[in-house]
């Protein structure tokens, strides 16, 4: 059978992305892989409220087939994060991997030219690699990306669009400085690339101001992707997608050949959250619990390991990118960690090219301040075999 599967299919492994889900539903493991949010923090009751004022309406319309767009209301509210925005440049999608998905299937075409960080975020570089993409890589540094790679590749491979995630980045929670993003926004005007900027974790800030986005700097040439897994829930399945009134055109027409249209219900659940302030509120909350647990996992860390380890306090997001610097080979490390109890995401798997690597990704959201310290303890025990 597996030879009659595409090649996108065929050549593309198990996706880690599967192995760090399974791995999170194993009850005896205490598991910092994953990006998950802490479901005992969902706003269950609130969702409850507003999904009975919903019923109460008693409006068959909300059940029936609508644009590809997605609900006005809520458009018109993510509409007023941007800066002269209007919701005829947004659309909603069934999450941002699937805004991800659609930019590809509108853009790329055999072999195009795209640019990533070094490291990326996992599940875009697998959708990267299913639209056969020629995935070219530049470093990330801890204040942005490496402009003298970004304006090689710029003006020698003619890009589709170059990924960027430049708030609380996947995997490693670096942050772009202002600088960097206008020198990449320079760039990208300079040589007429398209900047995907996607910013899950850009609500989730626990220190400093508000960012500039690449879609205040440079929006004709932006298409910004944002999310409510990472505040609402996941299942809500609602990301967003913001440009340029002509690319959101095209995308919707992706779209509709993809699945129609989402699902009406949490969308309109969304819009009312934020029209009455609970999504402000529920967000204040949720930064409260996670900056607790950021700091406890530094400060497991930092007395288990002392020196043996280097890593940058992240000022917002959910996951700390260590590097383990006994240890060259990450994944040995995870194996033998999953022995002790716990997991976390080795960092060859953020890498194009797969290359050995000493950093490890580690969430601190999805666990107790219990569970932290004593997985922090267990990697620990893990670590000391490779000292
Ligand atoms: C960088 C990045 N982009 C996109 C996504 C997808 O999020 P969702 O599809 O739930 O909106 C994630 C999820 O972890 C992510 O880390």
């Amino acid at each position: 059978m597996q030879s009659k599967f595409a090649k996108r299919v065929a050549t593309t492994s198990r996706s880690f992305t599967r192995t760090i889900l399974d791995l999170t539903a194993q009850s005896d493991i205490i598991s910092f892989a994953g990006g998950l949010p802490d479901a005992s923090l969902f706003p269950k009751a609130l969702f409850k409220n507003y999904a009975n004022a919903l019923f109460e309406k008693d409006d068959n319309l909300l059940f029936q087939y609508s644009n590809a767009s997605g609900v006005e209301a809520l458009k018109i509210e993510i509409a007023k994060q941007y800066d002269e925005t209007t919701s005829k440049e947004i659309m909603l999608t069934n999450g941002s991997q699937q805004a991800l998905d659609l930019v590809c299937k509108t853009f790329l075409d055999e072999k195009n030219c795209i640019i990533v960080e070094d490291p990326s975020y996992l599940a875009a570089l697998n959708l990267f690699h299913m639209y056969d993409a020629d995935i070219k890589t530049i470093p990330l540094h801890q204040d942005g990306a490496d402009l003298t790679s970004l304006e090689e590749l710029f003006s020698t491979c003619k890009p589709k669009f170059f990924y960027t995630i430049p708030v609380f980045q996947n995997p490693t929670g670096y942050e772009y400085t202002l600088e960097n993003k206008q020198e990449v926004a320079r760039l990208a005007k300079k040589y007429d690339v398209i900047l995907l900027e996607d910013s899950p974790y850009e609500a989730l800030r626990y220190e400093g101001a508000k960012s500039t986005s690449f879609a205040t700097l440079l929006p004709e040439l932006t298409i910004s992707l944002g999310t409510f897994s990472k505040t609402l829930a996941p299942d809500f399945r609602i990301g967003w997608i913001k440009a340029p009134h002509n690319i959101i055109e095209a995308l919707i027409g992706s779209k509709e050949s993809t699945d129609l249209q989402n699902s009406k219900f949490f969308q309109h659940i969304a819009a009312m959250m934020i029209q009455n302030g609970d999504l402000k509120r529920h967000t204040q909350a949720l930064i409260a619990h996670y900056k607790v647990k950021r700091d406890t996992m530094i400060q497991e860390l930092e007395e288990n390991f002392g020196e043996s380890i280097s890593f940058v306090k992240p000022k917002g997001g959910m996951f700390i990118w260590v590097n383990f610097k006994n240890c060259k080979d990450s994944m040995q490390l995870f194996e033998s960690a999953i022995q002790k109890g716990v997991a976390f995401v080795p960092g060859s798997v953020f890498f194009a090219d797969k290359r050995v690597s000493s950093f490890g990704r580690l969430n601190y959201t999805n666990s107790n301040l219990a569970q932290i310290k004593m997985g922090i303890e267990k990697l620990y025990d893990a670590y000391a075999g490779f000292n």
